[in-house]
């Protein structure tokens, strides 16, 4: 049952509003949600708010919708947002006037103007998971993890909803060093120092997920890819990583790094939260590791092309200088191991996240290639193993 309020509801038209109220009420039942629509009210009083409080008392699953900020902070002021459920109109927005920024697997970004863009769902129904995101870029931000600042969700119409971010004016780290592979040498300390300094936080916020726990709930999916003697190998594989809260990104590639500030003044910034939890520092190696050292088949993927800004073997020249960096490493036969420790790190992302996916995947090479990082994973897992203790104990030295 809904109930609209209209225009300025003040002492002069309260006794109407009420009788008019108590008539639409007169034959719904107590436990009927009762949805107080303001999407038409301009100013409430304080006898509007105890007819408020009256339906309230009678209808407990009442809710206050489409409440204008004007409105919204009489409410506020009156302390009614601690005891009544009252949700703020959202500002309105048409997508067909705005520039698109880029677009990744499940989003697409748009420019609102100079100082917002906003970040739509590209899936039905899946508004849920692009919220959870704007309350974890905030979480992040405050936290100190640098990042965009994190407004309001906005209405973009036909029933979708965006999140609102600071729009950040430069490219992604992608597309800058794809202008200018020089560009690489001064980036990359920035780049080995954004994670450095994320992943040392201790996480205790509800909003972010143990990543260990996510990757084995793929292993649990109706449509997964592998059976049982498969999903206990990958499983197994989890045993080795050490259970931790840090903050990971879990898919730190050079597509999800913003560049930020003046020319002689550059720096980065991590965007693109929707896999993000807490875990082992290692981990985060697996969430960039998954795309920028991609296996060697999967070097005509053009799907990680779009999505990084980068070539495969641009990605690959960059990771070798980051983990020669990363790790002090000047022997090239050591610096080669570590970079294909890396790469057999990357199947700590890839081949969990590809039971959730692979299924739905129409293009067939992109589907077979998936597969097979699979079978590589379940064939591979006695070498990834070693690979992750040694990863680890570079992790402990640096
Ligand atoms: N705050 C921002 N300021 C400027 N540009 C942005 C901002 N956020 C995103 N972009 C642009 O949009 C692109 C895509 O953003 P993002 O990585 O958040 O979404 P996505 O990859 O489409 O999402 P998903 O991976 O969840 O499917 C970025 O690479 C960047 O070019
Ligand atoms: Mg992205």
């Amino acid at each position: 049952m809904t109930i609209q309020l209209k225009g300025h509801l003040d002492t002069s038209i309260v006794a109407e509003v009420k009788k008019d109220i108590d008539a639409q009420l007169s034959n719904v039942d107590a436990t009927e949600h009762i949805v107080i629509d303001c999407s038409e009210l301009d100013y409430i009083s304080s006898s509007g708010l105890r007819i408020l409080i009256g339906i309230k008392k009678s209808y407990p699953n009442m809710v206050i919708t489409e409440v204008s900020t004007d409105v919204y902070n009489v409410f506020e002021m009156t302390g009614f947002t601690r005891i009544l459920d009252i949700r703020k109109a959202l500002r309105k927005i048409d997508l067909s006037t705005c520039k698109l920024l880029g677009e990744g697997g499940n989003g697409a970004v748009y420019r609102i103007n100079d100082e917002e863009i906003v970040k739509v769902s590209k899936r039905e129904q899946s508004d849920d998971k692009l919220i959870h995101e704007s309350e974890q870029v905030r979480e992040a931000f405050l936290m100190g993890i640098p990042t965009v600042i994190s407004f309001d969700t906005i209405d973009c119409g036909n029933g979708h909803k965006g999140i609102v971010m600071e729009a950040l004016d430069s490219q992604s780290l992608g597309a800058y060093i794809s202008e200018d592979p020089q560009r690489m040498d001064d980036i990359i300390p920035k780049y080995i120092e954004l994670f450095r300094q994320s992943n040392a936080i201790e996480v205790n916020s509800p909003l972010f997920h143990d990543i260990k726990e996510w990757l084995r709930w793929h292993l649990t999916l109706p449509q997964r890819i592998i059976n049982d003697e498969e999903a206990a190998v990958l499983n197994d594989l989890l045993n080795e990583v050490p259970d931790s809260n840090h903050f990971i990104h879990f898919d730190g590639h050079v597509g999800n790094v913003l560049m930020h500030g003046e020319q002689d003044d550059r720096n980065v910034m991590l965007i693109d939260f929707g896999d993000s939890g807490t875990g082992h520092p290692i981990l985060e190696i697996a969430g960039w590791a998954f795309i920028m050292l991609e296996p060697e088949h999967g070097r005509n993927n053009v799907i990680s092309q779009n999505i990084t800004g980068i070539t495969h073997e641009m990605r690959r020249k960059f990771c070798r200088k980051m983990l020669a960096e990363m790790f002090h490493i000047t022997d090239a036969k050591e610096l080669d191991t570590v970079v294909y420790q890396a790469e057999l790190i990357g199947y700590l992302k890839s081949a969990y996240i590809a039971q959730r996916h692979a299924p739905y995947i129409k293009d067939e090479k992109f589907k077979n290639f998936l597969a097979r990082v699979v079978h590589d994973a379940i064939t591979l897992a006695p070498e990834i193993k070693v690979a992750i203790h040694s990863i680890i104990a570079r992790l402990q030295n640096v």
